[in-house]
């Protein structure tokens, strides 16, 4: 019977502590269950998206089979000598004689003790310097390989400059990036696909990283150098990145993607943003709007053809992005998102808000200002009281500053005005 007692007390301590550890795991089992989700926007493990992701994908999958294997060997040898040289005399333990699990090693013989063993020393070093030489080599292939251009001069590349918390892009059509770029966006950078995008990734402020995962690995972005990287997107889609480098406040919310499209409709495209704003006259929809962000917003913000505090034709702009570092320290003008095709744009504040509510069917993105329906109540939110919906501090001129002088029918003014940017 006292047996039998003790056993169901041991039960029950059993699954009172199991309780405990029923939600901690189940949590881990369920992070451990979404980790394997290939379709997650920031998944890193795709082979098939780009052929640098496929390079990283290969490397990752032969590095983590030696190390499944070498964890198996260890963790293996681990559970066998604690099997093997268990105490096995069960004695009770003389500080705490209730304790039913320790016993003492007294009377127990002791297993044969050593001190050093040269071939086994030999083994445990030579053998691990042997496997991590082969992956460093394939590693050090594959770091090199990304920086490589292989991409002709005379094709499109892009600038990349990091600031707190957006990125812009900067795109040479001609490849040529001694001259002033043919345009300038910001948030999505959008390539053809089946090509080679030579990237010189830079910062304007504090240092940031450049990652979309699933077309290449991470690359900082440090101030006063420019990093070669590339990328290259197989086949049409939406890459999502994440600036990877603590910068401050809003890092977390510091995002960017890739849109990668068809060359001929990514012609159709560059051709689109080529083209300069015509500024709008009394009666034209948006002229208002036009009106009211010419005094509030083009301090900061440039749309080609109409500021001309710094994006009036190029050279303005281009002092500003790569030329004189006064003008490049100072983040006050030109220190904002480019606005000269804001409506063909999806997202906005450094890609977290979707421009159109419709965006989360997927939207056909060269026809998004057509089809798009506008959120205007989150749009107006944000121009109104940027600092509300994503930390800044625009005090020092990083971020967005509230416009706490401009009413509600101001910033449907200047909606409508953004609208016009197509
Ligand atoms: Cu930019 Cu973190």
């Amino acid at each position: 019977m006292k047996t039998r007692h003790t056993k169901q007390h041991n039960k029950k301590r059993y699954s009172k502590k199991m309780r405990w550890l029923a939600l901690p795991g189940a949590l881990s089992l369920l992070l451990f269950i979404g980790g394997c989700n290939h379709d997650k926007p920031l998944n890193t493990l795709t082979s098939d998206s780009s052929p640098d992701a496929k390079t990283i994908n290969d490397l990752f999958f032969v590095v983590l089979g030696i190390a499944a294997v070498v964890g198996v060997l260890v963790l293996g040898a681990i559970i066998y000598m604690i099997w093997r040289f268990r105490n096995k005399s069960k004695q009770p333990d003389p500080y705490n004689p209730d304790n039913p699990n320790l016993s003492v090693l007294e009377g127990e013989d002791l297993p044969t003790q050593t001190h050093g063993d040269v071939r086994l020393e030999l083994a445990w070093t030579i053998i691990p310097t042997i496997i991590l030489a082969v992956v460093a080599v394939f590693t050090l292939i594959g770091i090199f390989e990304q920086h490589r251009i292989s991409a002709s001069d005379d094709t499109l590349k892009v600038d990349v400059v990091g600031q707190q918390w957006w990125w812009e892009f900067q795109y040479h059509l001609d490849g040529d990036r001694s001259t002033p770029p043919d345009f300038v966006s910001a948030n999505e950078l959008v390539i053809p696909t089946g090509q080679q995008i030579p990237l010189e990734v830079a910062a304007r402020d504090v240092i940031h990283a450049f990652w979309i995962p699933r077309l290449n690995g991470k690359i900082d972005a440090v101030p006063g150098r420019e990093h070669t990287w590339r990328l290259e997107a197989s086949k049409p889609g939406t890459y999502k990145g994440q600036c990877t480098e603590f910068c401050g406040l809003s890092h977390g919310t510091m995002k960017m993607e890739v849109r990668a499209m068809e060359t001929a409709d990514w012609n159709n495209w560059a051709r689109n943003q080529m083209k300069a704003a015509a500024p709008l006259v009394e009666g034209d929809v948006g002229y208002a709007g036009q009106e009211l962000f010419m005094t509030n917003c083009a301090r900061c913000h440039s749309v080609s053809g109409l500021t001309d505090t710094n994006a009036d034709g190029e050279i303005d702009s281009w002092q500003i992005y790569q030329g004189d570092k006064k003008i490049q320290n100072e983040l006050i003008s030109g220190a904002a998102p480019n606005l000269t095709h804001f409506a063909s744009r999806t997202t906005y504040a450094g890609s977290i808000f979707d421009t159109y509510t419709n965006e989360i069917k997927g939207i056909d993105y060269l026809r998004a200002s057509e089809v798009g329906n506008i959120d205007v109540r989150g749009l107006r939110s944000w121009i109104l009281n940027a600092p509300e919906q994503k930390p800044a501090a625009a005090s020092e001129s990083r971020g967005m500053p509230a416009f706490p002088n401009l009413t509600t029918e101001d910033g449907d003014a200047l909606i409508e005005f953004l609208m016009t940017l197509r």
